[in-house]
């Protein structure tokens, strides 16, 4: 299906109509203001028939259902059906215990005292959701422990933070979902070499008992001396970009304690519950992944930037652009064609106030041809608010509007509509909330452009030939 022709056809035949700007939408604390696009309420409800022709509501059943089958790895796409089951409600069981048993010391380091220190180890989907619920979580924390996130594999990375933290007192958590991963492996490696070399007399220990594996492959992790009782298994179904409601995030716990912890996963499943009960009109995943499908396959804006105009919120754009890039980054149909229309966005992004003073030039009078999200905190625990707010609606104004001046250079070019999504505070739930929110609407925009969003063979080829590379270096 030409998504494009559909389009046209919904805008000229909603010319005639004198049909209202969309305004904005809110489901317990999280409101999203569409008021900043080049779309009617009238050609909205058009793009109804979008999903109806691609079977949205039986393809939004199976996924609540574990129905859902990712055709090219003939497997079941389970995230949602795990998390809203008592399959997680056990594993945050299983989490909770170990959580207590080191915070209560029954658990202890190599020489007996307490552990202080969390080292969390992994890359993509098995690091970029814990990373950010760290970072937005930072006032929940119940600062028990000091906390570190290593992804890269350049050894500088991991040699940096070993320097800085005392092993001994150290749990280090390796997350990988196939645990094959090269990165990962590499830093667990380093690790290995440095406790041996450095701490000989503890190393034993340590590994047995400091050393936590989270994975879908518990069979490669006791490859790699893991013992039982420190394996943290989620199904291989959920893919790794989905697994931030799974023990991937054990050490969010660690951070915040059980009962945040839960209220964190309670606003993922509510979001989760909005997404599959909620009608067309106020659904909030549906509305945003709609208002994207007309940017894009209309509009023909192909850079899609995340701005969080919140330092605690800085790396959401990290997150979000793994879940569309690697998700909707596809150009072939689930019938297996070449696809007629341009699919995921480039999509990235920083925090606002940073944007604001670099590239956001470039937005305002380059020709470049982009759409927005603002993500903004309504209640603040700083008096940031007033100043945060006060800049977020400036820009989001005036690269809708923009600017006409009597000089060509100052002028601004505008044309750049924006969704700003904004939270009434943040909190564990809140937090949920707006990753599910992304989520379905990724989820979304894969079924009008019948894609699957669930595999990402992509990626693969890139690491076959930098091993071929290094066997010759
Ligand atoms: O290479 C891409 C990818 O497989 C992502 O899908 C995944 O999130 C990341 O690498 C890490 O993979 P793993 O969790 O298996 O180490």
């Amino acid at each position: 299906m030409d998504i494009r022709e559909r389009l046209k056809d919904y805008s000229t035949k909603s010319k005639n109509t004198k049909s209202t700007s969309l305004k904005t939408i809110t489901f317990n604390g999280i409101t999203l203001d569409l008021s900043r696009n080049f779309i009617s309420k009238d050609i909205m409800s058009k793009m109804k028939s979008l999903l109806t022709i691609n079977k949205f509501s039986e393809k939004r059943k199976r996924l609540f259902t574990n129905k859902l089958i990712s055709n090219t790895e003939s497997q079941q796409v389970s995230f949602i059906y795990y998390r809203n089951n008592q399959m997680y409600d056990k594993d945050i069981h299983k989490m909770s215990k170990f959580y207590l048993q080191i915070k209560q010391n029954k658990i202890k380091s190599c020489d007996g005292n307490k552990i202080n220190t969390i080292v969390h180890i992994g890359i993509g989907g098995s690091i970029l959701g814990p990373k950010f619920l760290s970072e937005a979580l930072e006032d929940f924390k119940k600062n028990e422990f000091a906390t570190y996130f290593v992804s890269s594999g350049d050894d500088d990375e991991i040699s940096d933070l070993t320097k800085n933290i005392d092993i001994k007192h150290t749990l280090f958590i390796f997350a990988s979902k196939s645990f094959k991963t090269d990165e990962t492996i590499r830093i667990k490696l380093f690790i290995d070499n440095y406790i041996r070399k450095h701490h000989a007399k503890y190393a034993d220990y340590i590994y047995k008992n400091q050393f936590v594996a989270i994975s879908s492959n518990s069979l490669e992790c006791k490859k790699h001396n893991f013992v039982s009782k420190n394996i943290f298994t989620f199904p291989k179904t959920i893919p790794g970009r989905f697994s931030i409601a799974s023990p991937v995030t054990l050490i969010n716990m660690f951070e915040v304690g059980i009962e945040n912890y839960q209220k964190f996963v309670n606003g993922i499943r509510s979001m989760d519950s909005h997404f599959f009960k909620t009608k067309f009109e106020s659904n909030l995943p549906i509305n945003l992944a709609l208002i994207n499908i007309w940017n894009i396959n209309n509009l023909s804006k192909y850079g899609n930037i995340i701005v969080p105009y919140s330092y605690r919120l800085r790396n959401i754009s990290n997150y979000i652009q793994q879940i569309e890039m690697e998700s909707n980054g596809k150009s072939i149909t689930n019938n297996s064609n070449s696809t007629l229309n341009k699919t995921a966005p480039i999509l990235f992004g920083t925090s606002g106030t940073e944007c604001q003073h670099s590239f956001f030039q470039a937005a305002h009078q380059g020709t470049l041809n982009l759409y927005f999200d603002f993500i903004y905190v309504r209640q603040l625990r700083t008096n940031s608010k007033r100043f945060l707010s006060a800049n977020v609606h400036a820009q989001a104004d005036l690269l809708f509007k923009g600017k006409k001046t009597k000089y060509l250079h100052k002028s601004l070019n505008g044309n750049s509509p924006s969704v700003l999504v904004s939270l009434d505070r943040i909190s564990p739930d809140r937090i949920g909330k707006i990753i599910s929110l992304y989520e379905h609407k990724v989820f979304t925009e894969g079924v009008i452009w019948n894609i699957n969003s669930y595999d990402q063979w992509g990626v693969e080829e890139g690491k076959i030939l930098a091993k071929k590379n290094l066997s010759k270096i």
